[in-house]
């Protein structure tokens, strides 16, 4: 699986230490990941390391073992089940510990928060706020259900007898606000029946519209779907595109210094700009190309 991953169309592969490995196969799971991280080519994927959660035996040795083995290949830390800002704090500081003892530079391994159980989500914004290693907090569904008592066994779609809304709408968002405000990625968790790629779609779709920059995904057969559904439309990459270059030539002195301007039926303004941005940058990350192209018009 270590190398099947390195092959894989994905911008993050998570090497497990927690609840995919089993107890007795904890420590001996250390020297495999450190070995899976010193070999081979991952390209320019991020490469993570899940350790276990503080209220584990296993949290301390984890960091250890795999920062000294590895801490040169390594890009982040994931820390599951975080409930509370020091939780982030403690990994920091040993994380700086362990930079300083191998020769690393200081604050170069990042900080991955899992947000998994109620009193998290109660502490999300001080959480996402609590250590400039932070860059992505992400949602763990399946432990989340078990912390809140959830009536269903089926993660990320809707428990039966639940016929308003989306009973997830309250944590996604939760979550999605404490990234932004402190400028992180918001990641959705995972979608455990993975020969149901139509299920992930659909599932992943619901945070995508929420604006999450992304999935987890369990196999590589969910890997097209993910990238399609966190990826812009086309039409909507090219408006976007388009947007920024109508924008661009209407607030030139050349294009008349307007700060707002009819663009086919639609004003555009500062705010049109900014949304595009967005849309833009998604749509160069996933190496999307153009289609039609605005031309400002004949002088
Ligand atoms: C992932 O860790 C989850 O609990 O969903
Ligand atoms: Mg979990």
């Amino acid at each position: 699986m270590i190398d099947k991953a390195r092959t894989l169309a994905v911008d993050q592969v998570f090497l497990d230490l927690e609840d995919a490995v089993a107890p007795i196969a904890k420590e001996a799971a250390r020297a495999t990941i450190v070995a899976g991280l010193r070999e081979g080519d991952w390209g320019d994927r991020v490469r993570v390391v899940r350790v276990n959660d503080w209220t584990t035996r296993w949290t301390y040795a984890d960091v250890v073992e795999v920062v000294g083995g590895a801490g040169d290949q390594l890009d982040a830390i994931m820390l599951p089940k975080v409930q509370t800002p020091e939780q982030v704090v403690a990994l920091d500081l040993l994380l700086t510990q362990l930079e300083v003892a191998h020769g690393y530079p200081v604050g170069g391994i990042g900080i991955e928060a899992q947000i998994e159980n109620a009193l998290g989500l109660m502490n999300v914004q001080a959480i996402a706020g609590s250590s400039s290693r932070l860059e992505t907090i992400v949602f763990g569904p399946a432990d989340f259900m078990a912390s809140i008592a959830m009536k269903s066994l089926v993660v990320g779609e809707q428990p039966t007898g639940y016929d308003v809304g989306d009973a997830y709408h309250y944590v996604l968002m939760q979550i999605l606000m404490a990234a932004r405000s402190h400028d992180l990625l918001a990641i959705d968790g995972p979608y455990l029946q993975i020969r149901d790629v139509e299920g992930f779609r659909r599932v992943a779709g619901r945070s995508a519209a929420l604006g999450y920059d992304g999935k987890w995904v369990l196999h590589p057969g969910q890997v097209d779907a993910a990238n399609e559904v966190y990826s812009p439309r086309q039409a909507d990459y090219d408006h976007a595109e388009n947007i920024l270059d109508a924008y661009s030539h209407f607030t030139s002195a050349a294009g008349g210094a307007r700060g707002a301007v009819m663009l086919g039926d639609e004003m555009i303004d500062e705010a049109s700009r900014k949304m595009a941005l967005v849309v833009s940058a998604r749509g160069r990350a996933a190496g999307m190309a153009r289609g039609e192209h605005w031309a400002p018009p004949p002088a």
